[in-house]
C-alpha cells in the first residue's frame, strides 16, 4: 500500500484495496469446473433453447442489424478522454447542483474554490461524491433525494497537507459532507435549480438521528454505552445507490460503512463480534485509515464502541415530505453492503425488494413483504415484517430464493439481521461478482443486476488453492460469473417463475458480457452485443425508464489503454433490452464514475449524477485550477420532448 495514495481512491477502490484480506482454501476440483465452465460459456454465447426461455435473440449471434427500427432516440456518441460531457447531438446538459452549493440562504457564498467550505456551513450545503438519487413531486413541487457516498479528504480538507483529518472540526466536516441531501428543485427560464431555503431542504448526515426497526431494534448487538435502548442510532454512512417504495419514501443504501471505524486500541470484544468484523472488513488495526474518525469521535473507536459498526449496514427509509421526519434503519433487509434496493410488486400485491451486497463473492437478496401494498394503506409493515431470502444461481439458469431463517441457518432472527453475510454462507448462496444495481423492469416480470468486476474471480493464488469471499466461500467460476479475473463484468437478468415477483426461483441469462473485442478473443472479448462502438467496463448504476430502455452507468477502469483502450471516460449507455443492442449516451469527465440517475416528474429532465471527477488531481466543472466538485447534472433534449 506505500506508493498509493488513499484518498484518491474512490470508496469501492479503498474497500477492494483494504478489505477483506482473502482467505484462500483448498483446491477443490477448480480446474475441472474452469473448463466444464468455459463448455457452458459457449452455451450462453450460442444461447440455444434459453434464448427462447427468455424471449431474446441477443446472444444468439444476430446483430442489431437484423433488428426492427431501433428503439434508441438519440445518436450514439464516441468515446471520450476530455475533461467535460458528451451527450447527443440535440440534447444539452447543465449542472444542477455541486457540491459546496447552499441549500439555504446562509450557507450562500460558503464555498471557495480554492479552500472549500467552512465548518460551520458544512451542512447547510449539498454533500459530496453524489450517487443514487430519487424524484419524487410533493404536492406539486419537485423534490429530489440525493446520496453522497464517501469524501475524497484531499479535496475537502484543502488546508490539511495530505488530506488526513487533524483535529474533530476536521472530522465534523467530513461528516456533514456525506449523508443525503434532501431538496426542492425548480425549473425556470435559465433551466433547473436549487430551491434555496424550501422548508423541504434538509441535510442528512453522519449525525443525523435515525431509529430501528425489525428483528434487530433494540437487541444487544445494538447497543451503545451512549444508545442503552438500542434504538436511537446517529447518522447514516456510505450511501451509495438507492431505492424508493411505492408509497413515495426514499430508500438509501449504507455500503462501505465498514471503512469509518478504527481501533485506538486492541479490541478485545468477544468472538462473534470479532468474526463479524473479519467477514464485514470493519479494521481493528491501531492505525489512522483512511479517515481517522476514531482519532477524533470515540464513537467510531471499536476498541471502546465494539457495537456502533452493527448500527450501520442498512437499508434506511427517509420521507422527502416530511422534513421533520426520523429516518428508518430496516433491519430486516439485512446489514451488508448495501448498493441499492429495487422494489417489484408480487402477483397478490406483496412488496419484493431486490439488493446487492457490493463486495467480491457476496450475495443478492430478495426481501418480500408479509403484507400486500394497498395504495393509500398502511405501509408500515412492508419493509419490517416478511421474508429475506439470498440468492443461488444454477449452471443450468435457474435459480432460487433460499429464504434466511432460524430454521435454515441455525442463527436467531436478530442475528440473520445484523450478521446476514454469515447467514447466507449458510444456505450455500452464490457468490457475485461484485453485484452493484439492481433494476426492475417497469412493464415485465424481469430484473437485471450489474456484476461489475472481480479481480480474484476463480483466480489460483498457488497451486491447489482458489480465491474465496471473506467468509470462506469459493469464489469458484460458475455459470453467471464465467470469467476468471473478471476486469469488465457483465449483466445478469432473471424472470421469477410465473412473472411473480414472490416466486421462489426463475430463469437467467446474461443480458451482457462486456469486453474488449478490439484486444482480446473469447471470453474476454465480450459477449457479442459488444463492439467497437460501445466499449465500457464495470457497469455500476442501473436503471430501466419508463419506455424500457436500460440506462447503464459505469465506474471502471478509464485509462484507455491495454485491456481498456477505446473505452475512455466512465460513461453511460442505454440498452434494449430485446435486441440486445447497446449504445453510448453520455461521456463524464477525467476520473469521473457517472452514477445516480433519475427524471424530473414530466419526464422531460434526466438528471444524471458525476462522482470523483478529476480523480488524481482535475478541476471539472469549474475549471481553472479550483477545487473538482461532484455534481448532479440536468440533461434535455433541445426540442424538450420526453426523454425516457
Ligand atoms: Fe458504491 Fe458499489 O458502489
Ligand atoms: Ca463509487
Ligand atoms: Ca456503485
Ligand atoms: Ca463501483
Amino acid at each position: 500500500m506505500k506508493d498509493i495514495d488513499i484518498h484518491s481512491l474512490s470508496a469501492d477502490e479503498w474497500d477492494e484495496l483494504k478489505f477483506p484480506r482473502p482467505e484462500v482454501q483448498e483446491f477443490d476440483r477448480v480446474v475441472e469446473r474452469a473448463i466444464s465452465r468455459r463448455g457452458f460459456l459457449g452455451g450462453v454465447l450460442a444461447f440455444g433453447s434459453g434464448a427462447a426461455v427468455m424471449g431474446t435473440g441477443l446472444l444468439k449471434g444476430t446483430t442489431a442489424m437484423a433488428q426492427p427500427a431501433s428503439r434508441f432516440p438519440f445518436t450514439p456518441i464516441a468515446a471520450q478522454t476530455d475533461n467535460t460531457i458528451h451527450v447527443p447531438e440535440g440534447y444539452s446538459w447543465k449542472t444542477l447542483v455541486r457540491w459546496g452549493d447552499p441549500l439555504f440562504s446562509d450557507a450562500e457564498g460558503a464555498f471557495d474554490p480554492q479552500n472549500g467550505v467552512p465548518v460551520a456551513m458544512s451542512d447547510r450545503v449539498f454533500g459530496e461524491n453524489t450517487d443514487g438519487m430519487e424524484l419524487f413531486n410533493v404536492d406539486g413541487r419537485e423534490i429530489i433525494a440525493i446520496n453522497s457516498e464517501y469524501v475524497n479528504p484531499e479535496v475537502n480538507l484543502p488546508h490539511t497537507s495530505d488530506g488526513m483529518p487533524t483535529s474533530a472540526d476536521d472530522v465534523r466536516m467530513l461528516q456533514n459532507f456525506q449523508g443525503v441531501s434532501v431538496i426542492e428543485i425548480a425549473e425556470g427560464a435559465d433551466g433547473w435549480a436549487v430551491v434555496v431555503d424550501s422548508p423541504y431542504n434538509r441535510r442528512i448526515h453522519h449525525n443525523t438521528p435515525m431509529t430501528f426497526s425489525g428483528p434487530a431494534a433494540g437487541h444487544d448487538l445494538l447497543k451503545t454505552d451512549a444508545d442503552p435502548t438500542g434504538m436511537a442510532s446517529l447518522g447514516t454512512f456510505n450511501n451509495c445507490g438507492s431505492g424508493r417504495t411505492p408509497w413515495g419514501t426514499y430508500l438509501t443504501c449504507e455500503e462501505n460503512f465498514n471503512g469509518y471505524f478504527g481501533a485506538t486500541a486492541e479490541v478485545t470484544a468477544g468472538r462473534a463480534v470479532l468474526d463479524g468484523f473479519r467477514r464485514y472488513g470493519v479494521n481493528t488495526a491501531v492505525e489512522p485509515g483512511r479517515y481517522n474518525y476514531h482519532g477524533f469521535d470515540p464513537r467510531f473507536d471499536v476498541a471502546t464502541n465494539p457495537n456502533e459498526p452493527h448500527r450501520a449496514g442498512y437499508i434506511v427509509e427517509i420521507d422527502p415530505a416530511k422534513p421533520d421526519s426520523t429516518p428508518i434503519k430496516h433491519t430486516a433487509l439485512g446489514r451488508f453492503k448495501h448498493e441499492n434496493a429495487a422494489y417489484g410488486i408480487a402477483a397478490d400485491g406483496r412488496v419484493a425488494v431486490y439488493m446487492g451486497d457490493d463486495e467480491r463473492g457476496e450475495f443478492m437478496y430478495r426481501w418480500l413483504s408479509r403484507d400486500v401494498y394497498v395504495p393509500g394503506g398502511d405501509t408500515s409493515t412492508l419493509l419490517v415484517d416478511g421474508e429475506l431470502s439470498v440468492a443461488v444461481f444454477e449452471d443450468d439458469m435457474t435459480g432460487r430464493w433460499v429464504p434466511l431463517t432460524p430454521e435454515s441457518t441455525g442463527m436467531d432472527a436478530a442475528h440473520i439481521a445484523v450478521f446476514t453475510r454469515m447467514a447466507g454462507s449458510r444456505v450455500g448462496a452464490t457468490t457475485m461478482d461484485r453485484p452493484e444495481w439492481i433494476a426492475v423492469h417497469p412493464n415485465a416480470a424481469e430484473a437485471y443486476c450489474c456484476l461489475t468486476n472481480n479481480s480474484r474471480r476463480g483466480t489460483l493464488t498457488d497451486a491447489g488453492t482458489v480465491r474465496t469471499n471473506a467468509g470462506g466461500d469459493p469464489m469458484t467460476v460458475n455459470a453467471v460469473n464465467p470469467r476468471d479475473t473478471n476486469r469488465y463484468g457483465q449483466i445478469v437478468r432473471w424472470r421469477p417463475a410465473g412473472g411473480d415477483h414472490a416466486a421462489d426461483s426463475f430463469a437467467w441469462d446474461l443480458y451482457v458480457m462486456a469486453g474488449n473485442p478490439t484486444v482480446a478473443e473469447g471470453a474476454q472479448a465480450g459477449s457479442a452485443n459488444i463492439n467497437e462502438g460501445n466499449l465500457f467496463n464495470s457497469p455500476d448504476g442501473m436503471v430501466i425508464d419508463n419506455t424500457g430502455l436500460i440506462w447503464i452507468q459505469t465506474d471502471g477502469d478509464d485509462s484507455n489503454e491495454g485491456h481498456f483502450a477505446g473505452m475512455g471516460n466512465n460513461q453511460m449507455l442505454a440498452g434494449d433490452p430485446v435486441t440486445g443492442r447497446i449504445e453510448r449516451f453520455l461521456t463524464g469527465p477525467n476520473g469521473c464514475e457517472v452514477t445516480g440517475l433519475c427524471w424530473s416528474s414530466d419526464r422531460r429532465t434526466m438528471f444524471v449524477g458525476i462522482q470523483h471527477p478529476g480523480d488524481n488531481g482535475g478541476d471539472w466543472p469549474d475549471h481553472g485550477g479550483a477545487l473538482a466538485r461532484s455534481a448532479v447534472i440536468a440533461i434535455k433534449r433541445d426540442d424538450n420532448d420526453l426523454i425516457g
